[in-house]
């Protein structure tokens, strides 16, 4: 089968259609014929190789190990299923966040993948792993979003962000979104009361108004600023940050936890409840996956080159079949 292999740390365009042998399903593996696979931040730092300590991931300080598949999220139909897995069968449907996601075939553990309703689509259903559950678990687990709350996001027309808007205005939040001008509309559309445009160098918030909770999505802003723009009791929630090629976010979330006062910073873990609720959310129509752009698997490298860029509205999607629905 074929898959979508990194050669080298730095550009995006070091990846190759490659032939590598199949997956097997060992215990309590599945094996999923990919129909869709979703492109996230992540896979922007390991293709980077920046900060250093992601080469891990990719199994080699100089280059990635041999045959090193990108990608982590995808959604497809299983062909195989390993001994002990009780909860998929062959045929059914699924979505998951699991390493190498970028391959006609992957082997995905059982206890990852979520059962795809099937009023989602393929391409829909690719969006949310990692980033449909990185904003459920900064939404209700770290901003706290509820009736009232006043949050603002940065970043909120990326990947997570369309997905942290949606969800927090769902919880009665009143929602401040800050991105790039051009995707005001976007955000607003998502349920975002007001956007602050930072191109524009917009203020965060009004003299004397305050967020009680910002997630940090963009890394646009010091820490400093951050905390300025909230209420008294308010929270910064750190998702990412800018560094430099050693720590890279690690510092500014480093910066974050030696910080005296109301910061916290997030990290993000799969979980199938959660990509399950997602789902089912989607599925009801309660929540939207925003796809920037579908791209065939023969351009998977023009795909990275788009999410290199950095100016993604929503999800980036690589089509694995002709028609992955
Ligand atoms: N802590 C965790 O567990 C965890 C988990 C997953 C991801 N993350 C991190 O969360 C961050 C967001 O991920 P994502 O998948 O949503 O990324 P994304 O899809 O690339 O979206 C980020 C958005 O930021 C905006 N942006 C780009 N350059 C900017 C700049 N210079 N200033 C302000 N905004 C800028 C862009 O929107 P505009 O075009 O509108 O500017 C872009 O759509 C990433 O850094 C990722 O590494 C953390």
């Amino acid at each position: 089968m074929r898959a979508l292999v990194q050669i080298a740390f730095g550009s995006p365009g070091r990846v190759a259609l490659q032939q590598v042998t199949d997956p097997v399903a060992g215990p309590g593996d599945l094996v999923v014929r990919v129909h869709a696979a979703g492109l996230n931040a992540a896979d922007r730092m390991t293709l980077r190789g920046e900060p250093f300590g992601i080469r891990v991931v990719a199994g080699g300080l100089r280059r990635p190990r041999p045959g090193f598949v990108v990608g982590r999220a995808l959604a497809g139909r299983i062909e195989a299923v390993g001994d002990g897995v009780r909860d998929h069968r062959v045929g059914d449907d699924v979505l998951a966040e699991t390493p190498a996601a970028i391959g006609e075939l992957v082997r995905v553990p059982a206890r990852l993948a979520a059962a795809k309703p099937a009023a989602l689509t393929f391409t829909e259903a690719a969006t949310l792993p990692l980033a449909g559950t990185t904003a459920l678990q900064s939404i209700r687990d770290a901003v706290g979003a509820r009736a009232g709350r006043r949050v603002l996001i940065t970043g909120a027309s990326g990947g997570i962000g369309t997905f942290a808007v949606q969800l927090a205005a769902a919880r009665g939040a009143i929602v401040t979104a800050s991105c790039a001008g051009r995707n005001a509309g976007l955000v607003r559309a998502l349920g975002a009361a007001a956007v602050v445009d930072y191109e524009r160098r917009e203020p965060l918030a009004a003299p004397g108004e305050g967020y009680d909770a910002i997630l940090d999505l963009a890394g646009n802003h010091t820490l400093a600023e951050l905390r300025r723009a909230l209420r008294p009791g308010g929270v910064v929630v750190l998702s990412v940050g800018t560094g430099g090629r050693w720590l890279g976010p690690a510092r500014r979330i480093l910066a974050g936890k030696l910080t005296r006062g109301p910061v916290r910073t997030l990290l993000a873990r799969p979980s199938r409840e959660d990509l399950t609720e997602i789902a089912e959310m989607a599925a009801a129509g309660e929540l939207r996956p925003v796809v920037d752009r579908v791209y065939p698997f023969p351009e998977a490298a023009a795909a990275l080159h788009h999410l290199d860029r950095g100016r993604v509205a929503g999800k980036i999607v690589i089509a694995m079949t002709g028609e992955p629905g």
